[in-house]
């Protein structure tokens, strides 16, 4: 667990979920309201136009309503993922960490496919034991945050960490890539990625070194139109800003709060493929 631990703000973000909810019960006002019009009885009736509430948002709403103890994060914080979801979900969602936001996460994406990383095996059959509906897989980071400053220095001297070579997938010889990821991770393109985690507050956690490294990378292998968005906390820390200034780059930084940065990161264009740096 990183400093701050938990703060008792349930009433924010029931809110916060309740905004997502109150568009989908306002739009059914709205379109009863057209249909009274037209067809004296006529009432709003859900369909595949004005979809439902799913079983994760009402397991969020319960389940946030009812504990004490909710995600790390700020509302502000929150807000600007919260408000990207809104805008592109359904949509792919990788989430570094299982926590006490998870079940918020998979819910500010309804119908599209949330995934979770974690780091620490009976944390997630902790959390998955509340919430199973939750699709989480345990994952073995290599580096230990002692590593942060000369895998750094180094990995240039490194071909295969290069952007024009950078891959992931059993890519060994950059000690950045996680080159050993659960499968379905790579057979994807990831729409939003969230890193917030693995632990990276002492000498032997992993850091997130790896993590910001290959969001890197799949951001710039992008083959869909449009930019991947990559939210990084804990972005005031020494390792995660020199990482994110070196792979996620200040020019695509769009936003931040708190301890929240947010890049939208476009995919590598033909001739990027031969620089010599990231950004
Ligand atoms: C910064 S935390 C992520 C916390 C998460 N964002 C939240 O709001 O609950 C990073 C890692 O700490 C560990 N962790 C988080 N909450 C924990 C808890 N209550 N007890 C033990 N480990 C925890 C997990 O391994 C998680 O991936």
């Amino acid at each position: 667990m990183k400093a701050g631990k938990h703060r008792l703000l349930p009433l924010n973000l029931i809110g916060l979920l309740a905004s997502g909810l109150g568009g989908l019960i306002v739009g059914a006002l709205l379109v009863s309201s057209f249909s009274a019009a037209s067809t004296s009885f006529a009432f709003f009736k859900p369909d595949a136009a004005h979809p439902q509430t799913t079983p994760m948002q009402l397991k969020a709403i319960l389940h946030y309503a009812t504990s004490k103890v909710v995600p790390q994060q700020s509302l502000a914080e929150i807000r600007l993922s919260f408000d990207v979801l809104v805008s592109i979900a359904p949509c792919n969602f990788l989430v570094y960490g299982l926590g006490h936001d998870s079940l918020m996460w998979a819910s500010f994406n309804p119908r599209g496919t949330t995934l979770f990383l974690e780091e620490d095996p009976s944390w997630v059959i902790g959390i998955l034991k509340n919430a199973p509906s939750l699709y989480a897989r345990p994952v073995k980071y290599p580096t230990r945050l002692s590593q942060a400053s000369s895998l750094l220095s180094t990995y240039k001297s490194e071909p295969a960490c290069l952007p024009g070579n950078a891959s992931l997938r059993g890519n060994n010889r950059c000690k950045l890539a996680l080159s050993d990821l659960p499968r379905e991770v790579y057979d994807k393109e990831w729409d939003v990625i969230m890193i917030d985690a693995p632990r990276g507050y002492f000498e032997d956690a992993p850091g997130r070194m790896g993590v910001i490294y290959s969001a890197a990378v799949m951001a710039r292998a992008r083959k869909k139109s449009g930019v991947t968005h990559v939210f990084l906390h804990d972005a005031n820390r020494r390792v995660e800003k020199a990482y994110a200034e070196e792979f996620l780059c200040k020019k695509y930084l769009v936003q931040g709060a708190g301890r929240l940065w947010h890049f939208e990161i476009p995919p590598a264009l033909s001739n990027d493929l031969h620089a010599a740096t990231f950004c």
